[in-house]
């Protein structure tokens, strides 16, 4: 079962397969060893960005692109060249389900207000004075800062800062291309008026440890955006204890009102690999992309070496080894986004750990 042999590569098969697919019609005994391969077979790549690269590329897209001719929001996306095949716009996959893209805004500049089925979240890059307007909620926007925007919530975004602002941006746009299930809708006033006082849900939420009673039934979006300043808190709480053995010190952002990702398709990290660490090497069902928000270090993947530090970008395919190793003279801090509760909601979710790889090659970066 589920394997080839030379029967399946002999004329007479050919000639069938050949005459069958005429009337759009498949043989599954040569299908079936990659259709339902004994493990996890995607033709993902795991995949580095320097920063300096897409910098460049984000800086030059100003003079090009401007949110008022249309085109929404003036992103670049992660291509991984594994995948660039799919059609149309290789899906905007950066891994099997996960799509992430740098954005800049301008001073002055608005990105209009819409919603999709999508879900989106975001991590502020650098910049000051930019905001998002979420389900009539306006919030700042920090360095640091996470943000989420569940399905189907309005959202848009302005500046009123001085500098350009830069912010990553993730959506389970594969994901949701590959299911049929697409919805988008313009907002009917541009950019949707403020209907909460500023910072509403972040001010609701300040203390961090305990829960409005009003907000006992499970919400989309009880919390709009996440300081680094609690998130920084956390994980020096957490710092003083053992690591993860896999992950160094990783804090998880949540839902408060049902304890579960703070966007219910995308799990995001936030995660301190202390000085000196070299993680144990690990492979799971669910994708992982990295940004590293400061520090340097290395991942090895199925034996390859992939060197990064601050402002980069990483990808890991489905069901592939890595392990992560911090070479710099602080600690580093990476944000990550998973596609783990997708897989976890169709029981699909596996994980296992193993002996540190031997490295066997470098990736050479664009
Ligand atoms: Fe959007
Ligand atoms: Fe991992």
């Amino acid at each position: 079962m589920a394997e080839a042999n030379s029967f399946f590569e002999s004329e007479e098969v050919k000639a069938f397969n050949e005459k069958i697919k005429k009337d759009d019609l498949g043989p599954l005994w040569n299908a079936i060893p990659e259709l339902v391969s004994k493990q996890p077979k995607e033709t993902a790549q795991p995949y580095l960005w320097k920063w300096n690269t897409v910098k460049q590329h984000l800086l030059e897209a100003t003079e090009i692109f401007t949110p008022d001719k249309g085109g929404e929001r003036r992103a670049i996306y992660f291509q991984n060249p594994g995948l660039k095949d799919r059609e149309p716009w290789g899906w905007g996959a950066t891994t099997q389900n996960l799509y992430a893209a740098v954005q800049l805004i301008q001073p002055g500049e608005q990105a209009p207000s819409h919603r999709h089925t999508q879900s989106a979240l975001r991590f502020v890059i650098s910049g000051e004075g930019a905001y998002s307007i979420i389900q009539g909620e306006k919030m700042n926007m920090e360095k640091g800062d996470f943000l989420v925007t569940p399905q189907w919530l309005w959202h848009g975004h302005g500046h009123e800062g001085t500098e350009p602002m830069i912010w990553m941006d993730v959506l389970d746009i594969p994901f949701i291309f590959a299911t049929g299930g697409s919805f988008f809708e313009g907002h009917p006033d541009g950019l949707e008026k403020p209907s909460h006082s500023d910072n509403y849900s972040a001010q609701r939420y300040e203390g961090g440890m305990v829960r409005p009673i009003a907000d006992r039934e499970p919400m989309k979006a009880p919390v709009g955006a996440y300081k680094w300043s609690q998130t920084k808190a956390a994980l020096d709480g957490l710092s003083r204890f053992d690591a993860d053995r896999a992950d160094g010190y990783a804090v998880e952002f949540v839902n408060p009102t049902n304890g579960k990702p703070a966007n219910a398709n995308i799990a995001a990290w936030l995660q301190r690999l202390p000085k000196e660490f070299h993680g144990q090497s690990h492979r799971h069902t669910n994708t992982s992309i990295l940004y590293i928000h400061e520090g340097s270090g290395y991942t090895v993947i199925e034996g390859q070496k992939f060197s990064w530090e601050t402002g980069d970008f990483l990808a890991i395919p489905s069901w592939t080894w890595h392990e992560h190793v911090n070479t710099g003279k602080t600690d580093a801090h990476i944000f990550s986004v998973h596609d783990t509760p997708i897989m976890e909601t169709f029981n699909l979710q596996q994980e296992e750990t193993g002996e540190n790889q031997k490295i066997t090659s470098e990736f050479e970066p664009k």
